[in-house]
């Protein structure tokens, strides 16, 4: 399955080489930063939900066995809490190789806890994408989301580690915690030794 995005994200925004950007995250980027940052503030973006309709074949899952990470799906009048990062241009390098399964820059407008505004990067994996699951019911996702192991580890530590840093933020996100509430008891041992970044 050809799904890298890393060429392509590389030739959609040019930056200059004193520039800082800010990036937003939803997902893992909030809880496992792994790169260089001058700034991390908690903001917001609006028009968008968090859902767990990615597959991720290389993270917190296989190729065999895909595990669910989330994207964001639009939805008019909501808000998805994260955390933004400001960042210099050369940190997408490694960002783009690190988001590459289907997920794509785009450019949003976050809103801070102070109310104050910015420009920022996200990465978005849309349904047309090659690793799109869409969505499916709760129970679905929870099963399959505790069965998923990938080089980043078990794809049930994302899930619970994603509701962690929320409860953190002082956010919940329904979707979120419908999920965690439908995860079977945890009997699995990370296979994989969580040797990878995300
Ligand atoms: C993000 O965190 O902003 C994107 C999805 C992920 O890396 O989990």
């Amino acid at each position: 399955m050809d799904i890298d995005t890393t060429a392509v994200n590389r030739l959609r925004q040019r930056f200059g080489e004193h520039e800082q950007i800010w990036l937003f995250g939803y997902g893992s980027l909030i809880f496992k930063a792994g790169f260089p940052y001058l700034e991390r503030k908690q903001a917001s973006i609006t028009g968008h939900v968090r859902r767990f309709w990615q597959g991720s074949h290389d993270h917190r899952g296989t190729p065999e066995f895909p595990g669910r990470v989330v994207t964001l799906a639009p939805q008019a009048g909501a808000t998805c809490s994260g955390m933004a990062y400001l960042i210099l241009p050369e940190v997408f390098d490694y960002l783009d190789h690190r988001e590459k399964n289907g997920y794509l820059r785009f450019s949003t407008t976050l809103t801070f806890d102070d109310g104050s505004n910015a420009q920022a990067l996200v990465y978005i994996a849309d349904p047309d994408n090659a690793a799109y699951l869409g969505p499916a019911t709760d129970t679905a996702i929870a099963g399959q989301i505790a069965a998923a192991s990938g080089p980043s580890g078990r794809n049930r530590d994302y899930l619970t580690e994603l509701a962690d840093a929320l409860a953190g933020l002082g956010k919940t996100d329904p979707h979120v915690q419908a999920l965690v509430d439908c995860l079977p008891p945890d009997s699995s041992p990370d296979t994989f030794n969580n040797t990878d970044s995300r």
